[in-house]
């Protein structure tokens, strides 16, 4: 297989997905409180796909190769996990840092979007770790150009990322998205400027990448989809979906509750 490139049609039809995934985040927010449970965020986020969005939520029972399916509709990864996190009825306590990770599937077309939460009172140490790691995605997003690389977008999110003492996880990367939830290509968030794949209009995938606060070695967590810091760290992510345009970008996972942009960036489209 190759990378497939989306048509004015299919880009419409996933501008509403990644819309509607946006909106799961929207509507959990506000329930990210100390007490709340990982199932009761997983339940919320699965009625509104099923019943409100007449929406599919790609997680549940999605079976990659030499894995178990997953069982719940949505990814929750609390402090030291990096990703995947299955939803528990262990709640969350005031200064923990939890991934939302929302996949939806709507008239056959995938979106896929997460955000970092604060909940209650978080360390600054905390907060720092979930804020560079939202620069550090806005950095990939900002070299995504006809004629860039993907190489030039995994370096821009190492480099800063790096420079500011924390680490990237390698062994978890972005990738193609439309008809499929994880298509060709991958997107590393390290490498080196100029290497692999050139960028086309037409092109669409996520750029989400895992930062962690200490060491970027990685470990299973025994469930078989758990993935924690070997050292314990906090760690984060953010995703965007993005589509390559004429010119430059279109971050697909938009919606009203979407975070302000950094301050170095001036759009989400151009
Ligand atoms: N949403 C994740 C991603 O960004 C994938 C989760 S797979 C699941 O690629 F099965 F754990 F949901
Ligand atoms: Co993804
Ligand atoms: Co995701």
């Amino acid at each position: 297989m190759s990378i497939t490139i989306k048509t004015a049609a299919d880009i419409e039809a996933m501008r509403t997905a990644c819309r509607l995934a946006s909106e799961v985040l929207d509507l959990l927010g506000p329930h990210v409180r100390p007490g709340v449970t990982t199932n009761e965020l997983d339940r919320i986020a699965h009625d509104h796909i099923v019943n409100v969005q007449k929406a599919i939520p790609a997680p549940l029972n999605y079976q990659p190769p030499g894995y178990k399916p997953y069982p719940k509709s949505i990814c929750t990864s609390v402090n030291q996990v990096i990703c995947h996190g299955i939803p528990s009825d262990k709640p969350l306590k005031n200064g923990d840092i939890v991934n939302l990770d929302i996949t939806v599937i709507k008239d056959g077309w995938h979106g896929d979007t997460s955000r970092m939460f604060v909940v209650g009172e978080g360390s600054i140490a905390a907060k720092r770790l979930c804020a560079l790691t939202y620069d550090a995605m806005w950095k990939g997003i900002l070299k995504v150009k006809p004629g860039a690389r993907l190489g030039d977008i995994g370096n821009a999110i190492q480099t800063f990322v790096e420079n500011q003492g924390l680490s990237v996880v390698r062994e978890f990367c972005g990738h193609g998205i439309g008809r499929k939830f994880h298509e060709e290509p991958q997107i590393l968030h390290y490498g080196r400027p100029g290497t692999l794949d050139e960028l086309k209009p037409g092109m669409v995938f996520t750029i989400e990448p895992m930062v962690n606060a200490g060491r970027r070695e990685i470990k299973e967590g025994g469930d078989g989809w758990t993935i924690v810091t070997k050292d314990r760290s906090l760690s984060a992510q953010w995703e965007h979906t993005v589509v390559v345009t004429e010119t430059g970008y279109e971050v697909l996972t938009l919606s009203d509750g979407s975070p302000p942009l950094p301050d170095f960036v001036t759009t989400t489209r151009c």
